[in-house]
């Protein structure tokens, strides 16, 4: 078994590089508009961004910076198969420009922007971030009518370009059953909000400090076990750090990362070369939180009645009774444009671990 990789350096305001309809899933995180972080790059696309950042007028701003993510919105319409999925992680933007403070809404205006292209919006999540500050009040402070509340998430938004995908012949239908996740899993996964915490902020690479904003790992990992199945084209066109081609790499699907800044291929690189590792930990991490799952189940009494036929635990739904993972074995990294995986055909079985509790169930010595 192999995936194969590709990291495109380049403006995904233009997609020449990537096929019309080749790209399964979109996993990705453009720079946020109206954040002051991205208003140098913004700036860079288009002087009239820069003149109207510098002349603090917002609206004009706002529009013109959306204007140019419109143009990537655009080619994914071409680039995205029919059925295909795209997600877009978001925040929206709080700012002083000129007197007034205001919220600069990123997910409606990108949400405004894939509708009018065709895609069908989805339920969204919402990505509630953790936040420890004491002091995080925006406004007066205890005084009424003139505070602001906090933003504590982003968005996840999803689309998709036409309607339900079919797995027709036997051969997606095994693959599809292979590529399911645990009944928990879609328990938390599907819900509309996500708690995860903290993000990688530092690169470690001064020059790059400022523009990182990597996701963290979990986020598109659920997003790719939750939108496709093993052997699909997953697509980031913001791709920094490369968070998104290491979870499609753990997740056994090939991937198509585009950057504008050359800079990121070291660490891109370096990442990259941790996946075997990262594999092996996800892995390991899905079955140990599974098993927890089904004792605490069991040891509440309750039954359980289907097997899964690779890893020979219970599940408790028929649809998982073919999950199957397989670690990455070996990365082949001649350079970023040729990237090849290949995974081991030896699954990792369970440990053997008994229960804590006096039961007499038969299902429980299956552990
Ligand atoms: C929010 S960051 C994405 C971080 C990424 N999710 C990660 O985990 O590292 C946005 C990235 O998009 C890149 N970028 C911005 N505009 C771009 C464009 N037009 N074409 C390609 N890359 C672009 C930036 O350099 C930055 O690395």
């Amino acid at each position: 078994m192999n995936s194969r990789h590709c990291v495109l350096f380049g403006d995904s305001r233009k997609m020449d590089d990537v096929e019309e309809n080749s790209v399964d899933l979109v996993v990705t995180s453009p720079p946020y508009p109206m954040i002051e972080m991205w208003d140098e790059l913004f700036s860079s696309f288009s002087s009239k961004i820069a003149a109207s950042v510098k002349n603090k007028e917002g609206a004009q701003a706002f529009e013109l910076m959306h204007k140019e993510l419109d143009q990537v919105w655009r080619e994914l319409n071409r680039v995205v198969k029919p059925s295909g999925f795209v997600c877009i992680n978001i925040g929206d933007a709080t700012r002083k420009m000129g007197q007034d403070f205001q919220l600069y809404s990123n997910h409606s205006r990108i949400t405004h922007a894939m509708v009018k292209l065709g895609f069908q919006p989805l339920p969204v999540i919402l990505w509630q971030k953790s936040t420890n500050s004491p002091n995080k009040f925006m406004g007066s402070g205890m005084l009424p009518a003139g505070a602001y509340v906090t933003l504590e998430h982003e968005y996840i938004l999803i689309f998709r370009k036409g309607g339900k995908r079919e797995f027709s012949c036997a051969q997606q239908k095994q693959n599809r059953n292979e590529s399911a996740m645990f009944w928990e899993e879609r328990n938390t996964w599907y819900s509309d909000t996500w708690r995860l915490k903290g993000v990688r902020q530092n690169t470690g690479k001064d020059n790059l400090r400022q523009r990182n904003a990597a996701f963290l790992f979990e986020l598109p990992h659920r997003l790719i076990n939750m939108y496709s199945v093993k052997g699909d084209t997953v697509f980031d066109p913001f791709l920094g750090t490369g968070t998104t081609l290491c979870a499609a790499i753990v997740s056994e699907r090939n991937a198509i990362g585009m950057e504008c800044d050359e800079n990121f291929a070291d660490l891109i690189t370096e990442n990259i070369h941790t996946c075997a590792m990262l594999s092996s930990e996800t892995i390991n991490t899905r079955l140990e939180t599974h098993k927890a799952f089904i004792l605490s189940r069991l040891e509440a009494g309750r039954q359980i009645k289907h097997h899964n036929l690779f890893y020979d635990f219970p599940v408790v739904t028929r649809q998982e009774t073919q999950i199957r993972f397989h670690p990455v074995l070996q990365i082949t990294c001649e350079n970023l444009s040729h990237i090849s995986v290949e995974y081991s055909t030896d699954i990792k079985k369970l440990p053997v671990i008994k229960p804590q509790v006096k039961n007499t169930d038969p299902q429980l010595l299956l552990f």
